[in-house]
C-alpha cells in the first residue's frame, strides 16, 4: 500500500468529515471568531473533536477536565457529550483566549456546563484537588490534555490524581509530524511529548496507547490512556 500523499489524506479527511461530522454552524463560527481574534489555528480537527465528544459519551462522563481551552472548539464538543448537569472544567492561561472561549461557549448554548479557570495549568490544577479529596466534588471522568507540551508529564500526573480508576485520558499532539520518534530532538515541545508518552508506558497508574493521525491539522497523533 502506498504511503498517503497530502492530496490523498486531505481528500480522505474531507470525506470522513463530511460523512461523519457534517457541518455545524456553531462550531464553524467558533473557529471563525477564534481566527478573527488572531488566536492560532491549532484547535483539534473536526474528526478529532467528534472523537472527544464520543469519548465523553462512551465514558458516560459527567465531569470533564480540559487543559488548554484556546477558543473552546474542543470544549464545545466535550460539553455536548455530557449531561445537562455535568461540568467541563477547562484551564486557559491566556485571558484573551478565555474571553473568546466564553463567548463561543455561550453562543453554543453550553455556557452553563463549562467553567473556565484562568491561569497557568500547573497552578490551577492543585486547586482542583481539595474538593475531590473532601468529597464535595467527584473525580474527573475524562481528561483532555492539549496545552504546553513541555508540561505533559505534570498534566498526566494531575490527570491520575484528579481522576479515578476508569478515568479516560486523551493527550493531543502525540506525534508532531513524526518528530516524536526522533531521539536526538532538541525541541523542548517534542521532548515534552516524548516524556509524556514514556510516562504513559511506564507509570503503573496508566494503561495507554497512541495513534498517528492525518487530518485537517496534518500529521500528528493522539495518546489515549485509562487510569487503572
Ligand atoms: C500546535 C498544534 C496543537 O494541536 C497544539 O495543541 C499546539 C501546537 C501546532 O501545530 O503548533
Ligand atoms: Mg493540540
Amino acid at each position: 500500500m502506498a504511503d498517503p500523499t497530502p492530496d490523498a489524506w486531505r481528500r480522505v479527511d474531507a470525506y470522513l468529515t463530511e460523512l461523519l461530522v457534517g457541518h455545524d454552524p456553531t462550531l464553524e463560527l467558533a473557529v471563525e471568531d477564534q481566527n478573527d481574534a488572531g488566536l492560532p489555528a491549532i484547535e483539534v480537527a473536526p474528526v478529532n473533536g467528534k472523537l472527544l465528544h464520543l469519548l465523553a459519551r462512551l465514558a458516560g462522563a459527567r465531569r470533564v477536565l480540559e487543559i488548554g481551552t484556546l477558543g473552546a472548539y474542543s470544549t464545545i464538543w466535550l460539553a455536548r457529550g455530557i449531561p445537562q448537569d455535568g461540568r467541563v472544567v477547562t484551564i486557559e492561561a491566556e485571558p484573551r483566549n478565555a474571553e473568546i472561549a466564553r463567548a463561543n461557549l455561550d453562543r453554543a448554548g453550553v455556557g452553563e456546563k463549562v467553567e473556565i479557570r484562568l491561569g497557568r495549568a500547573a497552578e490551577v490544577l492543585p486547586t482542583l484537588e481539595g474538593p475531590i479529596r473532601e468529597g464535595t466534588a467527584a473525580p474527573f471522568d475524562l481528561v483532555f490534555i492539549d496545552a504546553d507540551k513541555e508540561s505533559n508529564t505534570i498534566y498526566l500526573d494531575w490527570a491520575a490524581r484528579l481522576g479515578r480508576p476508569g478515568t479516560v485520558v486523551m493527550v493531543d499532539n502525540a506525534v508532531r509530524g513524526g518528530e516524536v520518534a526522533n531521539p536526538a530532538t532538541e525541541n523542548p515541545q517534542i521532548i515534552g511529548v516524548q516524556r509524556g508518552l514514556e510516562m504513559l508506558g511506564r507509570d503503573p497508574r496508566f494503561d495507554a496507547t497512541a495513534l498517528q493521525t492525518l487530518d485537517a491539522k496534518g500529521y500528528d497523533g493522539i495518546a489515549l490512556a485509562l487510569v487503572v
